[in-house]
């Protein structure tokens, strides 16, 4: 921790011990509270109030620095997902030398004048955070600068006069994470009492918990995750190696990709969704990422935030039991997309983005993962439908990217118009008869290719779909819900319809061929079908569903949609939508890998993308 504590030291003369009768007793104890990376003086006025534009600040120090934490007792058993959770740098009462750079700095003024009997405690207040926070100190030592040892400082422990003459240096905190603000939300008042004789003051400076926050794609990725593809004995296994090799090579070097190994769940977006926590720091923020586990407790792939991520600078949520249970896909990350920062248009400030979150009609999803969003207090989760889609995830309809606009983003959203026009065009000039699925791959199905269908791959063209009354029925269903959508998002967003970019599209009615009854009596994976309704899937891959690297470039899902004068007309309307935006596509075939098994490019990829400040200046 580079903390510049002589600089304020300085200030105030040391040595001189005169006569302690007749003196002030004022203790001062000071945090960071004008968030500039340092504590001093300046740190004074206005440290008692915790508010958003100042306040100090300090982190939940949940990483595995020397990755000490097990997943498995000593039996070899695995552990619980709350013991796994449980175990991070902060679960010990010891600040382990390399997670100390996660703790925020304090100090107390040193007390020239206090007579020998005198004795200090500093001790957190309301009492309940004592269990939530840690607080250490280390002795000052003149003549060679600080200790390097932080001790644990508790109730028990007593200040004498010599520390609280020298000042002491200390250090905070978080050993969980805000999960229900009804419980905590993240405030403590670090409280610094000194008795001398019969005078007894005290003085206290107010710290809150940083919230974590959702990423969203202004933030350049930084790190893109995916699932390895495992040995040829796993279904899918050589596909996801295509897949794998395709990504990297869209890539291209500029981000290094980290493969999920502990499990062949080939949905890397949807069993975590990364979020960090951040701080002000010298050399500017300190930040650590906190990866949500998915409200899924039985998909045993979010246990990888554990075992296999978790690590210096990185920690885990696990959302509670009781709420999130099973594996419903209503719970997965692709569920959970982040509005960049904005202005709504009644002019709430939301400095972070806001997240959004799709329902099924009347389902939401679970309540621990819901909670913990909204007990964050800064970008508390807007909900859209998303019950008309047969996984139902808000990523199948909607896209935020950079942008010229005035909020520096835009809107893109899935539409079937724009896509049925396509169609028409080709028809129209002479092109009925090609093949409306140009993709001519292997398509060996196997277990898992739920989506595949050889007649509509094969035996279907341009004119015999625009012939079909159904399909147009279907897009229209689907258009009418995405209308109803944006609506809502431009009710909220204060961007202009001009400025919504919107991606061919198409969908197909699956009402889901199969609703697993799961044999180990789990809820099953999709939303039940609702009267009256339907449940849609993509029909060509789903080009808005792909992941958003930074830097202009854009990983889609390669269309093989109609090839008409050796051009497909899907890939190349794609390609000047993004364009429009400044984004180069980078086409990445996904067919037969998750196309044919529910999802696209975005949901078998996830990001760690950029942290800095979210506090306002
Ligand atoms: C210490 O006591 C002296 C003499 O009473 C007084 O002048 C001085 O201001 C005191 N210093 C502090 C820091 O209280
Ligand atoms: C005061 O406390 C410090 C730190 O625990 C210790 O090193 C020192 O010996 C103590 N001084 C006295 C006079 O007890
Ligand atoms: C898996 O199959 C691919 C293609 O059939 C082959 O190139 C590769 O060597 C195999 N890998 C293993 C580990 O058997
Ligand atoms: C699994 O991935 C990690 C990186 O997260 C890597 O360090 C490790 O070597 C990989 N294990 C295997 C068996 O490939
Ligand atoms: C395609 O259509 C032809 C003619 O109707 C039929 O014989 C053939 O079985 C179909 N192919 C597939 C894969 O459904
Ligand atoms: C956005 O504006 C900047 C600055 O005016 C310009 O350099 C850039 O080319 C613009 N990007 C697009 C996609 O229009």
């Amino acid at each position: 921790m580079a903390i510049s504590f002589r600089r304020l030291l300085s200030l105030v003369p040391l040595g001189l011990v005169p006569s302690a009768a007749a003196t002030t007793l004022r203790p001062r104890i000071f945090a960071d509270t004008n968030r500039d990376g340092f504590v001093n003086q300046l740190d004074e006025p206005h440290k008692h109030d915790w508010t958003a534009s100042r306040g100090a600040i300090f982190l939940p120090n949940i990483g595995d620095s020397d990755r000490r934490c097990p997943v498995a007792d000593l039996t070899g058993t695995p552990l619980s997902n709350d013991e796994l959770w449980r175990c991070h740098d902060a679960s010990g009462d010891r600040l382990i030398p390399s997670s100390a750079a996660y703790a925020a700095p304090l100090l107390t003024l040193p007390l020239p004048n206090v007579s020998d009997n005198a004795v200090g405690h500093i001790y957190t207040e309301p009492a309940h955070t004592r269990d939530r926070v840690r607080l250490f100190w280390k002795e000052n030592d003149w003549s060679t600068g600080y200790s390097t040892v932080w001790a644990t400082v508790d109730r028990q422990v007593t200040f004498n006069a010599t520390s609280l003459r020298n000042g002491i240096t200390l250090a905070i905190d978080g050993r969980e994470l805000v999960t229900d603000e009804a419980v905590w939300d993240g405030s403590v008042k670090v409280v610094f009492e000194v008795t001398d004789g019969d005078r007894k003051a005290r003085d206290f400076v107010a710290m809150k918990q940083a919230p974590v926050l959702i990423h969203h794609h202004l933030q350049q990725a930084e790190v893109v995750l995916a699932t390895a593809p495992g040995d040829n004995q796993t279904i899918g296994s050589s596909w996801q190696g295509h897949f794998v090799r395709g990504v990297e090579k869209a890539i291209d070097g500029d981000v290094p990709t980290v493969l999920f190994n502990q499990s062949t769940d080939i949905w890397a977006q949807d069993f975590l969704e990364p979020g960090y926590a951040s701080m002000p720091g010298p050399d500017g923020p300190i930040s650590i990422r906190v990866l949500l586990r998915s409200a899924q407790s039985t998909r045993e792939a979010g246990r990888q935030v554990f075992s296999q991520l978790r690590s210096a600078g990185i920690g885990g949520f696990q959302p509670g039991s009781g709420s999130g249970f099973g594996w419903e896909e209503i719970n997965s990350g692709g569920n959970i997309e982040t509005i960049p920062p904005y202005t709504s248009r009644k002019g709430k400030r939301w400095p972070n983005g806001r997240v959004i979150m799709g329902h099924h009609f009347g389902t939401y999803p679970a309540e621990s993962m819901v909670k913990f969003l909204q007990s964050q207090k800064a970008q508390s989760p807007l909900f859209l439908e998303t019950g008309w889609l047969a996984v139902g995830h808000v990523d199948e309809l909607v896209q935020f990217l950079p942008a010229n606009t005035s909020l520096g983003f835009t809107m893109a959203v899935a539409d079937t118009t724009s896509a049925t026009a396509l169609l028409r065009e080709a028809d129209a000039s002479g092109h009925g008869t090609t093949p409306f699925v140009s993709y001519t791959g292997d398509a060996t199905p196997d277990e898992l290719t739920i989506f595949l269908d050889p007649a509509f791959l094969h035996n279907t063209s341009v004119s015999s779909l625009l012939s079909d009354p159904s399909f147009h029925d279907t897009q229209a269903y689907a258009q009418r819900y995405i209308d109803r959508n944006l609506a809502l998002l431009l009710s909220e967003i204060p961007l202009q319809d001009s400025d919504i970019l919107r991606v061919p599209t198409l969908f197909k009615d699956v009402n889901f061929p199969f609703l697993p009854a799961t044999p180990d009596g789990h809820p099953p994976r999709l939303s039940p079908l609702r009267e009256g309704e339907r449940q849609l899937k993509a029909m060509v891959p789903q080009a808005i569903n792909g992941l958003v690297l930074g830097n202009g470039k854009y990983l889609a899902p390669k269309q093989w949609g109609p090839v008409v004068d050796g051009r497909d007309i899907f890939a190349e309307a794609v390609e000047e939508v993004y364009g429009r935006v400044g984004m180069k596509v980078e086409w990445v075939d996904d067919y037969m890998s998750h196309h044919v098994r529910g999802g696209e490019v975005h949901c078998g990829t996830n990001a760690l993308r950029e942290m800095g400040a979210w506090w306002e200046e």
